[in-house]
């Protein structure tokens, strides 16, 4: 079989790794992919968004299988388009990927199916936005509807900062067409976690949970990022609290889309905040978490590929899911200056010390070749991802391992699972 993987990131390269553990996977192509990615798969000079291009390389290369990375190709309809070539594609379509697109459809959309979200308002008047505001106080969240690459959601402590997150959103348009509207909603606390179920439109198949570290610094500080960290599975999920999130949030879902003839094939990915014990959902997105795909995929027993292909073909229902016993955690190395502008080029010294430590996976999310030297290229550089006994072996093995990795600038969270560790140790 042949398979194209489309992205260039962390979690791109953990797919990778995943389907090159199959022996029924003869070629991998990824686009455009990255320095890590390029030791298992070939990587093509293609952007994520360029649909037509992949089709066209698709056909020319007779790929069995594509499978889709980040949400932007998907939010285009690259699902859609693949489809309508006859070609296999694992991914939402693009009705489908409105849930993480547009934050009024995903709102809009838990409401109609009664699935448990924070209060909220829709708004398209600046006016009207700033009454209500006013009226609830704060905290409060205000959200750009569109995709506004992870930035569009500001929680507010204070009124003022609202009306000024409000402000840049709707009248400066930081943001573009992302801020025609706004979502305003109750301010929830608690503890989140992300839940990730694969689909096909009929059965729901439950991933293993895990936990993201969305802000730059140790203890929660500092501003939001794509993500620093993730380890699985999040102790915050209790069995009971799965099978709340299957029922109420998961299924629903699945049969909203179903009942409004959205076909849905791929990952359907929750942003949970578990508030006294109950779940709610922050968000929806449409394709696996990153980092959170890293240490999810590094504890997969069943065959990726076969997973995958089930999903496409209708065939989930047949499959039972198997997890490695071990725990995982991955603590994501970034460039200086990150999330803001960073910098690029930076040499990366000792990655083939860790290549010899069992149990321990690199996955590069932003590197490139500059000549023979391997050179930071992204504000998310590599995701050093480890295998434990449990959360804390798992974290101790991979800062064990980031012990030998070196570039200028390069800064990490030194707490990824610790609220895992203590809460265990309650
Ligand atoms: P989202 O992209 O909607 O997941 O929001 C990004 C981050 O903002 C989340 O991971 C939360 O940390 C925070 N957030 C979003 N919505 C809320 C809310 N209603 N209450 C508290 N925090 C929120
Ligand atoms: N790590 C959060 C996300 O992928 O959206």
């Amino acid at each position: 079989m042949k398979v194209l993987v489309i992205g260039g990131g962390g979690r791109e390269h953990a797919l990778c790794w995943g389907l090159s553990q199959s022996n029924r996977v003869e070629n991998i192509y990824c686009a455009p992919g990255n320095a890590g990615i390029s030791d298992i798969a070939e990587c093509i000079d293609i952007k994520a968004e360029d649909i037509d291009s992949l089709i066209d390389f698709a056909r020319y290369e007779w790929i069995d299988l594509t499978v889709v990375g980040p949400e932007a190709p998907l939010s285009l309809g690259i699902a859609d388009a693949f489809e309508r070539e006859g070609l296999k594609i694992f991914g939402p379509s693009k009705a489908a990927a409105q849930i993480e697109g547009s934050k009024v459809f995903s709102k809009n959309f838990m409401r109609r199916y009664g699935i448990p979200t924070a209060e909220y308002k829709t708004f398209t008047s600046y006016l009207h936005a700033e009454e209500y505001i006013r009226l609830k106080g704060a905290p409060i969240v205000i959200k750009a509807d569109g995709l506004a690459a992870g930035k569009g959601v500001i929680v507010a402590k204070r009124v003022e900062e609202a009306l000024d997150a409000l402000r840049l959103i709707m009248k400066d348009r930081i943001f573009g067409n992302a801020g025609d509207r706004v979502v305003v909603e109750q301010c929830l606390e608690g503890e989140e976690a992300s839940f990730m179920a694969m689909t096909d439109g009929k059965t729901v198949l439950p991933l293993a949970t895990s936990q993201d570290h969305k802000r730059v610094f140790d203890g929660d500080e500092g501003p939001n990022t794509g993500g620093m960290g993730a380890y699985s599975p999040a102790p915050v999920i209790t069995d009971a609290l799965e099978m709340e999130v299957i029922q109420r949030i998961m299924l629903p879902a699945i049969k909203g889309f179903s009942k409004e003839g959205i076909p849905y094939k791929g990952i359907l990915y929750a942003g949970l905040m578990v508030v006294n014990n109950r779940p709610y959902v922050l968000e929806f997105n449409c394709r696996f978490g990153d980092p959170e795909a890293q240490p999810v995929i590094a504890r997969l027993k069943t065959g990726l590929f076969d997973l995958i292909e089930a999903c496409v073909e209708g065939r989930l229902n047949d499959i039972d899911i198997r997890w490695k016993p071990e725990a995982s955690l991955c603590v994501v190395l970034a460039s200086r200056g990150y999330p803001g502008s960073y910098e690029k080029g930076k040499r990366i010294d000792g990655l083939e010390a860790v290549n010899e430590m069992q149990d321990v996976f690199v996955f590069h999310s932003g590197t490139s070749f500059n000549n023979d030297d391997m050179v930071t290229s992204g504000g998310r550089v590599l995701g050093v991802t480890a295998l434990g006994r449990d959360i804390s072996e798992a974290k101790q093995r991979a800062y064990a391992a980031i012990k030998k990795i070196h570039f200028d600038g390069m800064h990490y969270r030194r707490d990824i699972g610790d609220k895992a560790i203590k809460g265990q140790q309650q």
